[in-house]
């Protein structure tokens, strides 16, 4: 009779031990989650036009990561999500900075608007108004960011809207 409880404590615990290992391997999984969702970007989404001469460059899920908290530390106060909060209809989505002048649909062109920003049409500068490397002495963020960091916060831009979809830019675009 004694062994009958002792039967079931047997059972229980064979029981058991799967459930145990359950939450070990979903621990195991968020550990490693940030990672496996970044291999999910295809290098499709990763590839962006480097200049407006037609070229392309592919961005190593790395890269993006590191932009988009650059991004976020010195852009996301106004540009979170990829809108312009003072001024909707000066979005960051591919649309808007494809029909500035010059076209800003480029990781070079990104570049230079973030050392030397121009009004949308391109006819004069606004650094005094607007973030950027000749306005660091106003604009103090800019100060601890060197030309590879520009480079990665534009390819954070560029792919945002192929990762997010219409979530960035507040929905002008679809893919
Ligand atoms: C204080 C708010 C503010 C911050 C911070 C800011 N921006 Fe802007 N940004 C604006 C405003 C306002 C505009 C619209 C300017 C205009 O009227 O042309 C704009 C426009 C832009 C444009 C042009 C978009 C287009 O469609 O032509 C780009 C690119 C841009 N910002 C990038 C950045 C980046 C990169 C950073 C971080 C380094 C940044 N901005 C930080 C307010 C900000």
């Amino acid at each position: 009779m004694a062994s009958a409880p002792a039967t079931l404590r047997r059972a229980l615990r064979a029981a058991a031990r799967p459930l145990l290992a359950l939450p070990l391997a979903l621990l195991l999984c968020f550990s490693f989650g940030s990672e496996a969702m970044a291999a999910q970007w295809t290098s499709d989404q990763l590839t962006v036009p480097a200049s407006a001469d037609g070229t392309s460059v592919t961005f190593a899920d790395q890269e993006i990561k590191a932009g988009r908290k650059l991004f976020n530390n010195s852009c996301g106060e106004c540009h979170a999500g990829g809108i312009t909060k003072t001024n909707q209809n000066v979005g960051l989505d591919p649309e808007t900075l494809a029909l500035a002048t010059p076209p800003r649909d480029n990781v070079e062109a990104l570049v230079d608007y973030m050392k030397d920003p121009t009004s949308y049409d391109g006819e004069y500068s606004i650094a005094d108004l607007h973030p950027s490397m000749r306005s660091s002495d106003i604009f103090v963020k800019m100060r601890d960011l060197d030309d590879e960091d520009l480079r990665l916060m534009a390819g954070y831009i560029l792919t945002a809207p192929k990762v997010q979809g219409v979530q960035w830019g507040g929905g002008k675009i679809y893919f």
